[in-house]
């Protein structure tokens, strides 16, 4: 078995594993960066409203909007972080080092806008690309950066720890402690192990473990699986945002509508072009996402309606094609042109509020083990995230991890040890029953884990992936690892880490909203 030795391993290559690599890097620490995919294929890439850059309107306003969306759960200090750090990381990074091209005003100033929660216009954005934008020019600095090795197409299998991965007999009584992860290289069958100082998770969060969802596709909580099996504290599991405007056609794809447009004025309304979010929130169509998605799944279960509508008549419609080139682009390829036509809207599962547990150094409950960015849960979020604070968390938490690991590199007394060898079955699994498998965990989170909850949605579910995942195990077992495979593993893993949180937490809160039926 090859063994490849680094200082920092990091495992995902969005904003959060990207940027930590370029902090580590130079900080003069040598990194493996792993990604499941090329450089953008990641959720942050998707993101379209923008990033908030609070530096005109006062730190306590967006610390009581962060608490309001919460419904009053976050973490206070890792809220003073963000809103205190923030800025700082934007400007340093996005703004003076790469220059990443933000909307601007015609005097030249930053262009802002707003999105669901915000009492304040602070958010920057690069139309609705904000993602794209930002993510190429991290990943085009990672491209230059000589001690970064990227390895595009490496999936990560198991995380390495002293207590499994050695066999030094004192090893299995040390502290829980990881020391890199097995690793299937990119169009190899063979794993190789990656020993690494410090170890980070930053593989975005779980939202492909449900059937409907805008995260990019393979976001099935690999994270949080891996975190697990290890014996990491995971935390808050149970409170999955669901974004209120995602587009909807019978036979078309799903795909985010941006709440900044909702932010520019536009209104949901039900079929008969009335609005229905008056009466439930005092910010109407820019309320929380969690009362928005409720609100709308509550419409549609009385009207019968598969969707409800996004209207943009207050819109300037003239200016709609350039200002949200990307909705506008996607909507008109499934036949809805937003210059004239209201967007047909459902919710879908967007962001995992929970994770690994995090302090606000990226340390898990593992020695060695850092999680950052949404696989992360620092309690930045508490039970519902306030739109717009998760690529902000991956620059602030990747510039934080990062720096700390430096720290405790250069002081380290911890001896690299030899990781025992990877045994690898020989006999291939049948692909059919992987896709089929992973459908089913998907429909089942759909239906029994979603937006609405209940006691017995959630002892069925629990079930079916019980049953499920014993299957999925035997196959892991006997069949030679392939990353489709290790796909369905962490999702079904995932899956029932999710349900087991939800089952016990009796208590409506943000995200997690259970019916007693
Ligand atoms: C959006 O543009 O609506 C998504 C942004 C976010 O999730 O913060």
């Amino acid at each position: 078995m090859e063994i490849i030795r680094t200082d920092c391993l990091v495992i995902g290559a969005g904003l959060a594993g990207a940027a930590y690599a370029l902090h580590a890097a130079k900080a003069g620490l040598d990194v493996q960066l792993l990604s499941l995919g090329g450089p953008n294929d990641a959720n942050s890439d998707w993101a379209q409203g923008g990033i908030i850059y609070d530096v005109e309107t006062g730190s306590g306003l967006l610390t009581e909007d962060i608490m309001e969306a919460s419904d009053g759960t976050a973490n206070p200090s890792a809220v003073r972080q963000l809103v205190d750090e923030g800025p700082t990381a934007v400007r340093e990074l996005l703004i003076d080092d790469l220059g990443v091209d933000f909307d601007r005003e015609a005097d030249g100033s930053l262009e802002f806008t707003r999105e669901g929660g915000h009492s304040a216009r602070r958010i920057i954005h690069a139309r609705d690309l904000t993602g794209h934008a930002i993510l190429s020019a991290v990943a085009g600095r990672v491209a230059e950066t000589p001690r970064i090795c990227r390895q595009e197409g490496a999936v990560a299998i198991d995380l390495l720890t002293l207590s499994h991965n050695t066999d030094r007999a004192e090893d299995r009584y040390a502290p829980l402690t990881c020391f890199g992860a097995f690793v299937l290289p990119a169009g190899s069958t063979e794993p190789v192990a990656i020993v690494a100082r410090k170890t980070v998770l930053a593989c975005g969060g779980l939202g492909h473990i449900y059937q409907h969802s805008t995260n990019f596709p393979g976001t099935v909580g690999h994270g949080v699986a891996m975190a697990y099996r290890v014996g990491a504290r995971l935390i808050d599991l149970e409170y999955v945002q669901f974004h209120p405007t995602v587009f909807y056609g019978k036979n078309a794809p799903r795909f985010l509508i941006t709440e900044a447009i909702r932010g520019e004025g536009a209104v949901l309304v039900n079929v008969n072009g009335e609005p229905f979010m008056e009466g439930v929130h005092r910010l109407a169509s820019l309320a929380p996402r969690d009362i928005v998605s409720r609100a709308i799944h509550r419409e549609m279960a009385n009207s019968g309606e598969p969707c409800v509508y996004l209207d943009l008549s207050a819109l300037d419609r003239g200016r709609l094609k350039d200002r949200f080139p990307s909705v506008f682009r996607r909507c008109l390829e499934h036949g809805v042109d937003i210059r004239t036509d209201p967007i047909p809207v459902v919710p879908a599962a967007h962001y995992s509020c929970g994770g690994v547990h995090a302090d606000l150094q990226g340390r898990s409950s593992v020695l060695h083990l850092n999680a950052i960015g949404e696989t992360a849960c620092t309690g930045l979020h508490g039970a519902n995230r306030l739109a717009s604070t998760s690529l902000l968390e991956c620059l602030t938490s990747a510039k934080f991890t990062a720096q700390a690991d430096a720290r405790d590199v250069a002081g380290m007394a911890f001896k690299l040890p030899e990781p025992r060898a990877w045994e690898s079955p020989r006999t291939e699994a049948d692909p059919t029953l992987v896709a089929q498998d992973l459908n089913l965990v998907q429909q089942t989170m759909w239906n029994y884990a979603g937006i609405v909850r209940s006691p017995r949605r959630l002892t069925r579910a629990r079930r079916i992936l019980l049953e499920a995942r014993e299957e999925i195990q035997s196959f892991y077992r006997d069949c030679r690892v392939t990353a489709q495979r290790v796909e369905l593993r962490n999702a079904v893993q995932a899956a029932l880490l999710v349900v087991h949180a939800a089952s016990l937490n009796p208590r409506s809160k943000g995200a997690h909203y259970i019916i007693d039926e």
